[in-house]
Formats: structure tokens, C-alpha cells, sequence
């Protein structure tokens, strides 16, 4: 006997993105307005730097709305992004008495919005989140686009599942006390969407870079606006990354497997940074982007006072192995995506946008560099 269970399922997962300062009366009058459905009570899961600056005032203000939310603080870093961390703000959640009755706000950087959004996730088989991005990486890439995970030893993100917000927050006014190194981290996914596509985007940042650095209102706003325009035009189109969605790796192939090679002594953006010059070498080798492209790549980057080469403590060939637990790969083949000059990407035809390149061809980019 054969039962065909069928179930076929129509979702409607759109939500919107406010970009803004002070965000926190929003956030409220959402929650208050019925943003996560039936939810009576709120995890705020923060990490240890963001949780003085914005959590607790977060918490405050829930307090006085009248809203029931318990603080949940994991230690600051990417070395938080892990199974291990995810059960344990799961333990307290359960501790506190979350059941299914609950949701999940995220307040900080793509650390905290990334293992949030995976408890969420499954957390009584899956609870609803917001976003309150407190960087400029997760207000430009980490925050949107519902990808939700946690690291493992032997790769960044191996582990996690799509899982979209109700809600995104970016909130201009947290930038203002990021470290620089932070800023220039959030600055590479910056140029990355300007290089995929956006040309306007990334002329703008070859006249403005410096002034994201004292958060200059307008130039804060602008690019947040660009970053959300870029990524979600990709998102709407190919949500679970099925073709289109692979070109937002760009700069990441590489990129994935330094940061995890340096046992994450460079920042996200550092080895996106690195990711995006061998991306763009190798474009150049393949006659998809010219010597001027390539240079002017690298002097925006240089300006973000971002790493534009490989560290010296990196082993070129260990980074060359570790390509291969890129998602990308196909059949033991590294695949690659590729600007079409500055502000748009190469197609290999019908949805394929990921090309084939020998170790032997990226490998040499990487000697070089
Ligand atoms: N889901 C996605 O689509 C996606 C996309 C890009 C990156 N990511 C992930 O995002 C992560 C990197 O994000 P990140 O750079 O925001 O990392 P992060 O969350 O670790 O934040 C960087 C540092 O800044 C601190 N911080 C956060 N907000 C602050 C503020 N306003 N003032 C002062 N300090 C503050 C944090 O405590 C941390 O020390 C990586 O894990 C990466 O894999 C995810």
C-alpha cells in the first residue's frame, strides 16, 4: 500500500526592511501590532559587546511597552557561531520558559543574526525573529536574505537552513560606535555589491569611501539603501540559491576559506577583501574584466583599509585545499562566479552563473598575491 501524502505548500515569507535611526519605537509598535503573529513573549539574543550599547535600552523599553522579553548574551565574535552556542541559548530559552509562544529578536552584528535566526528556526520546530542589525555587515549583507547558520571546524556556515524575518531594523545610529575595523569589514560586502551590480554604487563609493568611516549621514543612508536594493533584487529572484542567487558569493570562494584558514584572525569583510581581488585576477586572466577594472577594485578596497593580499601566516597551498568545502563546488570541481566588467555578472548560460576553473588556475592567482 502506497499513501501519497500530499502537501503542497503556498508561502507568502515577504517582509520589510526599515532602515533608519533609533529604531527601537518601531521595533515596539511592530511587536505591539502583532508583527510575530501570536507571540506573547521575547528572547532578545545579543552578544557581550552589543548587549550594553543597545540591548539593554532595548530591554527597557520592552519593559516599560509592557512586553515580556528575557536577555540571552553570547560572548562577542565569531567563534560563537556554533552548534555548541546555538544549543545553549536554546537550553535558556527552554530555562526561561520560551515555548512555542515565543519569538526571537536579534540585536547585533551578523553573528548574533545569523545563530538567532537558526534558533528561531527550530526552536519549537520554528518560532518567529526580527533583526535589529547593529554593523555595517549585517545591514549591508547578514541581516537580509533569510540565510541563517552556524560554523563548523571544517568550514563557516556549513550548518543552518533559510529562514526569513519578520522584520529587518537597520539602525544607522549603532555604526557610530563600530570599530574602524569593523566599518572597513562592512565595507567589503559594500564593494562587492557595487562590483556585482551596481556601478553607480561603486562609483559613489570612489568618491565617498572615507566619509562612511565618520558616519556621515548621507552617505550611511545611501549605501544602506544601494546594499538592501542589490542583494534583495537577487533574493526575490532566487531565494534558495538555485543559479542567480550564487553571484552574492562573489569575492566568497575564496573569501570562506581564508577566514576559516585564519581561524577567523581576519574579520568577515578582511577575507571577503581578499576574496574579491582573486575573484577579479582570475576574471583577468579569463578576459572577462580588464587591468583598469582589476586595479580600480583594489584601490577602493586599499581606501576601506581593507587586506588586498594573502597574510604571511597562510599557507597558499592549504588555502587552495580548503576551496574545496566551498558550497559552489559541483562534482569535486571548483566553480567560480565572475564580474562582467564592474557593475554586473557573467552568465554561462540559462541560470548558470558558476564556471568551472582548474585548482592549478586559482592556484597560481593565489602565488601571486
Ligand atoms: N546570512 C548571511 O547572508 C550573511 C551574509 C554575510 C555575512 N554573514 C555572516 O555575518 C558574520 C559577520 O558579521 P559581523 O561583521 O556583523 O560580525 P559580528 O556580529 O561578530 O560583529 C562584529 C563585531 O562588532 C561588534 N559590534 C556589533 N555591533 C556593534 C556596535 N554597534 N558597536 C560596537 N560594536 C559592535 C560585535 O560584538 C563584534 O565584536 C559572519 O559570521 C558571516 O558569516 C552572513
Amino acid at each position: 500500500m502506497v499513501f501519497n501524502c500530499e502537501l503542497k505548500r503556498v508561502v507568502d515569507d515577504s517582509y520589510d526592511i526599515e532602515i533608519g535611526r533609533n529604531l527601537y519605537d518601531s521595533l515596539i509598535n511592530d511587536l505591539k501590532s502583532g508583527l510575530c503573529g501570536k507571540a506573547s513573549r521575547f528572547a532578545v539574543v545579543t552578544d557581550s559587546n552589543v548587549e550594553g550599547l543597545y540591548a539593554l535600552p532595548l530591554m527597557e523599553k520592552l519593559a516599560v511597552a509592557g512586553l515580556k522579553a528575557d536577555m540571552i548574551t553570547v560572548p562577542a565574535g565569531e567563534k560563537s557561531k556554533t552548534r555548541e552556542m546555538k544549543a545553549f541559548v536554546e537550553d535558556k530559552m527552554l530555562a526561561l520558559g520560551c515555548r512555542r509562544d515565543c519569538a526571537v529578536i536579534a540585536v547585533g552584528g551578523g553573528v548574533v543574526t545569523d545563530l538567532a535566526g537558526f534558533v528561531a528556526g527550530t526552536f519549537g520546530r520554528g518560532v518567529p525573529f526580527v533583526n535589529y542589525a547593529t554593523t555595517l555587515l549585517s545591514a549591508a549583507d547578514a541581516s537580509v536574505g533569510g540565510k541563517t547558520a552556524v560554523d563548523t571546524p571544517l568550514a563557516t556556515n556549513l550548518i543552518g537552513m533559510f529562514n526569513q524575518p519578520k522584520k529587518v531594523y537597520i539602525d544607522i545610529d549603532t555604526w557610530k560606535t563600530l570599530p574602524e575595523r569593523e566599518i572597513a569589514s562592512g565595507l567589503a560586502e559594500t564593494v562587492k555589491h557595487g562590483c556585482l551590480g551596481d556601478r553607480e554604487l561603486f562609483e559613489y563609493l570612489e568618491k565617498n569611501i572615507e566619509k562612511v568611516f565618520y558616519c556621515d549621514g548621507e552617505v550611511c543612508e545611501y549605501i544602506s539603501n544601494h546594499n538592501c536594493e542589490v542583494k534583495y533584487n537577487v533574493v526575490m529572484q532566487d531565494e534558495r540559491e538555485s543559479g542567480l542567487r550564487e553571484i552574492l558569493n562573489l569575492g566568497h570562494t575564496v573569501g570562506r576559506a581564508a577566514e576559516t584558514l585564519s581561524d577567523y584572525r581576519l574579520t568577515h569583510g578582511e577575507a571577503v577583501s581578499i576574496g574579491l581581488i582573486a575573484q577579479a585576477r582570475l576574471g583577468l586572466e579569463k578576459g572577462f574584466i580588464t587591468a583598469e577594472e582589476v586595479s580600480r577594485i583594489e584601490a577602493l578596497l586599499k581606501r576601506a583599509k581593507l587586506p588586498v593580499s594573502i597574510p604571511d601566516y597562510m599557507d597558499k597551498g592549504a588555502l587552495a585545499d580548503k576551496l574545496y568545502t566551498d558550497k559552489k563546488v559541483r562534482n569535486g570541481r571548483l566553480r567560480f562566479v565572475f564580474e562582467d566588467g564592474i557593475g554586473k555578472m557573467k552568465c554561462f548560460g540559462g541560470n548558470n552563473y558558476g564556471l568551472e576553473v582548474e585548482k592549478s588556475e586559482i592556484a597560481a592567482v593565489l602565488e601571486e598575491m
